[in-house]
Formats: C-alpha cells, structure tokens, sequence
C-alpha cells in the first residue's frame, strides 16, 4: 500500500489523460455522434454497448453496467490495483509520482526483501533441514503430491526459536525489518523469536506473486493455534487478500469463475484435483473488499463454505458483502457442503466430476437469499409475506441498479405476492432500458444531479440561486452543493476527475451511475438551463415553510396530490386570507 495520493495529484493526470486515447490503444474505438462505441471488454456481445464520452471522460458499458474513468479502466481492464494503474496512467502522462507522506513504494521495500528471503528460506527447509521428513510426511499424508507442493511454494519452518532471524540478519535485514514483516517477535527478555517454528508454510501472494505474508499450520493435532497467520503488516491487510489468487490468475488456460473457500488446504487439494480455481478468505469473514477483488479477475464466484451453523453464518456474511457489487453479467452462488466435510475431504473421497457436479448445481445467490428469508418469515401467512417483504426490501436496496436489481424485485413480488402493492412505484415492464434510465433519475435532487454532471457548466446556476441553502434539509441538496462548488473551483474539471474524489463511497456510486444519464433528444434540443432552474425552484419551495405547512395540510386532508396549477391557486387563496 502506498500513502493517499494527493487530490491535485489526481486532477492533473486525469486532465492530462485521454480515456479515449487510453482506451483505443487496447479496444478499438468507433466514432458514433458525440462518443465513442466498441464492442464491450468486459462481457461477451455482438453488437457495441460500451460507450466512451470524451466530454465526461467516463466510460459506460450498457449492457454489464461496467463503467468508470482511466483509472477505473486499466484496473478493471488491466486488473491493476487502485496505485498500480495511478502509476501506468503517470507513466503514459510523463508525469512524476507524488512523494507521499510516510509509506512510499520505497519505504516497503526492505520489508518486500525480507519476505521475500523468508519465503525462499522456507521452501530451501522443505528440501534440505535435517528435520524436513516430518514435514514431507506430513504432506504426504494430507495426500499433497510434490507438484502441487511446489506449485503453491510450499515451505516448511523447522523446530527452533530463531532459524529464520539467524539467517535472515547475516543475510543484511535489521530486526526492525524482520518484525515489521511479521516475521519475528520479541519475548520479555528482549530476544527476537521466530514466529513460524515447527510448521508448514503457505505463502500469501501478491498481485505480482510476492510473498506478502504466511499461514503456518502445525504438524500435529496436539499444537494450537492449528494455523498461525502473519499479523497485520505494512504490506499485509488480511480483509483484502485471498490466498490462491495469484496463483490461480497465472495458471495457463482461461478462468471463467473462481471459488471461494475457507482454508489453505481446501485451495491446495482442489486444485491438485483438478478445480484449479479456488482461493481461500483468510480465517476471516469475507469482505467487499476481497469479492470486488474477485470479481476484477472473473465475473462467477461460488462460494462454498461448510454446512454447519458457522459454514451459513459465514455464507451469509458473503452474501451481504456481494450485494452491492453485484452488476449484471457478475454472478454470486452458494454450495453448502454436507456437515462434517469440508472441500478437501470431498474432492479426495469424490474426485473432481463430482466435486465439478456440486459445483454445477451451486444455488443461485437469489435462491439462497430468499430461501434463507423464507426460514425467517412464513410465507404461508400475510403477516409472514409482510415480513418477508421487510427483510427483503434493504437487502434489495443494496443491489446497483440493473436487470439483475429489477429481477429480484420482480422475485420478491411474487415471493411475498404483494401483486398490487406498493413495494415500490413502478412500471409493470420495469426491465426495459428505458424505465432503468428514467429510475435512475426518478427524485428531482437525483435529476439535478444528473444534469450536472452532464453539464457541468451549471454549476455557476446553482451557486448564484439560493434554492440550495433555502432547501438545504433535502437529501441530496449537500451533495448537490459540493459538487457545484467543487465544479466553480475547478474549471475545466472534468466528470471522471470530479468522481474520482468520491471513489469507493456511497455518494460515488450514486454519482457513477448518475454519470450515465443522458437526454433522450440530441443536447442542442435539450433544455438543461430551464430544467435545472426548475429543479431549484422545487427547491425553493421544498424549503418555504409555507410550503411546509400546506404539504402537511394536504397529507393529512386528502392522499391524492395536486397539480402545480392546483397548488399555486390554493397557495394564493391561503396568501389572500391572511392580509
Ligand atoms: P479450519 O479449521 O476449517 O481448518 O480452518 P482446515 O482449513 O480444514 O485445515 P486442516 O484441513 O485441518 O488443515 C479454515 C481456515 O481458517 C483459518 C485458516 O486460514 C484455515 O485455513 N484458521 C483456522 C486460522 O487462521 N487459525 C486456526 O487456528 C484455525
Ligand atoms: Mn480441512
């Protein structure tokens, strides 16, 4: 990890870049209109629906969802982490990355070394320490062929308090490094202790195959901790890593999908049988950040965890995590495997066509969300549907907008069978293109936003009316404002570099996808001064008390609301009273 790159860092590249240059030089690009169309990278298709905007310098696929600026590109494209692609984009810009405070790239780099070293040291154990038939032994019996042993670099730490810090000083590292690393601690007497004695190990990658950190599992049953994890460390965040992954991008052959397990040992016999796309969360619940790690790599992820009450706690957790990040063209399933097994013993007892076959028949995560909702709400009974509806509503709200979204609502009506309620005001024929396009503006604050966006001139609009401080308790009316003032601050700015201080939050991804708007006639026909003026006259209202009043009036006299004819005339009734 790298320290925060600086905001003016970010604007300067993102202005000196072009996306469509970007994006041209690895997927060809054709002029349609204002933009640019291709085939999209990210999905199979025929006919184009990627779009790149050079005005916006944002890209959007129409039919995955997948969408972003350069940055964005070249990691979903080039499968770049957040630093990697700042630092390709520099590169291709002739610009000098920032010196950040504290963690630079340089200042890891002696930490790197020492990995690095230990991870050789380890496997150099594996062949050659006086003790290392216990270890071989030890994988033999767990059924590890010496291939895949090799194939995971798998190394083994010999009995002994300090092999490892012995050879690793007279090598050059300080013990500062070495317990920076999280390789070695200090016991009480001030004395560096190895942390990884008397166990197997499994290197952690990264990206580019380093080892960033271990997991050591102990030779016998009588040992606890039966797995010892490297600690949080400089270069080690265990919520964001998953192990197998590196080694599991750089097998030859495609990758459609990956599987997600629970331990070292599952990543490793699965793949010595044949399913060589598992990776493994690190003794920990599976966060966002890992499955959005996953789903840069591949668009299915099955995550099989054990059949007992953690194995469904931990699945549940998983799910949680995905739903937000669930585009359409991604796919999440869940495999619950029967109790007592785990992916290791029933790859070995069934082999790989049944193990494939489990995987095959993988529970779709829209079965297993409402399969789970139904054991919490009876369905059998309206109060039950009523609850199910309940449950199902935040979850659902989760979800990005989509095809995928409007399904599961679609599933949830018929699950709860609210036919005619509201769950939610919509259209019957809610999947078409053009409803998602006009939910995406569907509140007036959403709307202003989106024209914004499109038209960032606006801006200076917005700051000069005083509808956005009238209206200031409005959702969305902050936001508003820190956008126009972010805009009138920095002319020229464009709407990828805009978003880009918003990456990774909840505004950002309601302003991505409100980046996709766009009028339904050609801009010169478009009235974006006048629409806009409207929206903040709303506003304005929104903000009048007198307004207040009348809407609270009208709330509790009759549901049916006015027209803005009806509501101006008994507006200027109750103004006449009261003179
Ligand atoms: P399990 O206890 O399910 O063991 O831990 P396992 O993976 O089946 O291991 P074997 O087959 O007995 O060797 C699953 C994962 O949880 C973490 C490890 O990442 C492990 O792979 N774990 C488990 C720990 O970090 N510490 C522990 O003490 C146990
Ligand atoms: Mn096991």
């Amino acid at each position: 990890m790298t320290g925060r790159i600086p905001q003016e860092f970010l604007d300067q590249l993102l202005a000196r870049t072009d996306l469509v240059e970007v994006i041209n030089a690895r997927v060809p690009l054709r002029r349609a209109g204002r933009e640019f169309m291709a085939c999209c990278p990210f999905h199979a298709e025929k006919t184009p629906s990627f779009s790149v905007s050079p005005q916006k310098q944002f890209y959007h696929c129409f039919g995955c969802g997948e969408h972003g600026n350069a940055i964005g590109f070249l990691m979903a494209y080039e499968r770049l982490d957040f630093p990697d692609a700042v630092a390709e984009l520099a590169r291709l810009a002739g610009l000098d990355l920032p010196k950040t405070g504290g963690e630079t790239p340089l200042s890891t780099q002696p930490l790197r070394d020492c990995l690095a070293q230990a991870d050789r040291f380890f496997r150099q154990q594996l062949r050659g320490h006086p003790t290392r038939q216990r270890a071989v032994d030890y994988l033999r019996r767990r059924g590890l062929t010496g291939q895949i042993a090799a194939a995971f670099s798998i190394g083994y730490a010999p009995p002994g308090w300090d092999n490892l810090s012995r050879a690793l000083l007279s090598a050059g590292a300080t013990a500062q490094n070495l317990i920076e690393a999280g390789l070695v601690n200090r016991d009480e007497q001030g004395r560096l202790r190895d942390r990884f004695r008397d166990r197997i190990i499994f290197p952690i990658r990264d990206r580019r195959g380093q080892a960033i950190a271990f997991g050591g599992r102990a030779l016998t049953d009588e040992v606890a901790p039966k797995y010892l994890n490297s600690p949080e460390t400089p270069l080690f965040h265990k919520g964001s890593e998953l192990y197998g992954l590196y080694e599991a991008r750089n097998r030859p052959g495609p990758l459609p999908r990956l599987v997600v397990v629970e331990g070292y040992l599952d990543v490793v016999a699965l793949t010595q049988h044949g399913v060589a796309y598992a990776v493994a969360t690190l003794g920990t619940a599976t966060t966002a950040e890992q499955v959005e790690r996953l789903f840069r790599t591949v668009n299915e992820l099955i995550f099989c965890f054990d059949g007992d009450r953690a194995g469904r706690a931990a699945a549940w957790r998983a799910l949680l995590a995905a739903l937000p990040l669930l585009r359409d063209g991604r796919q999440v399933s869940f495999l619950h495997l029967p109790e007592g097994d785990d992916p290791d013993t029933l790859v070995r007892r069934e082999g790989q066509a049944a193990f494939a076959q489990r995987l095959a028949q993988a529970m779709p995560l829209a079965d297993y969300l409402f399969a789970e909702l139904r054991l919490q709400a009876n369905p059998d009974t309206l109060t039950g549907r009523a609850r199910l509806a309940d449950l199902a509503g935040p979850l659902l709200e989760k979800l990005p907008e989509g095809h995928f979204r409007d399904l599961m609502e679609e599933r949830l009506r018929q699950e709860a069978q609210l036919i005619n309620t509201r769950l939610r005001p919509r259209s019957v024929k809610a999947t078409q293109p053009a409803d998602r396009h006009l939910r995406l503006t569907r509140t007036p604050l959403r709307k202003a936003i989106a024209l914004l966006l499109h038209r960032p001139e606006l801006a200076r609009q917005a700051l000069t009316d005083d509808a956005i401080r009238v209206g200031g308790a409005e959702p969305g009316v902050q936001l508003l404002a820190e956008l126009a003032s972010v805009l009138n601050a920095h002319p020229g700015l464009s709407v990828a570099a805009l978003l880009e201080r918003y990456r990774d939050t909840r505004e950002g991804a309601i302003l991505e996808q409100l980046a996709q708007w766009r009028p339904e006639v050609p801009d010169e026909d478009y009235q974006f001064e006048a629409e806009f003026a409207d929206i903040l006259s709303y506003l304005r209202r929104r903000g009048d008390p007198d307004e207040q009043l009348l809407e609270t009036l009208l709330r509790r006299g009759a549901p049916r609301t006015l027209s803005a004819e009806e509501r101006d005339a008994l507006r200027n009734l109750g103004r006449s009273k009261k003179v």
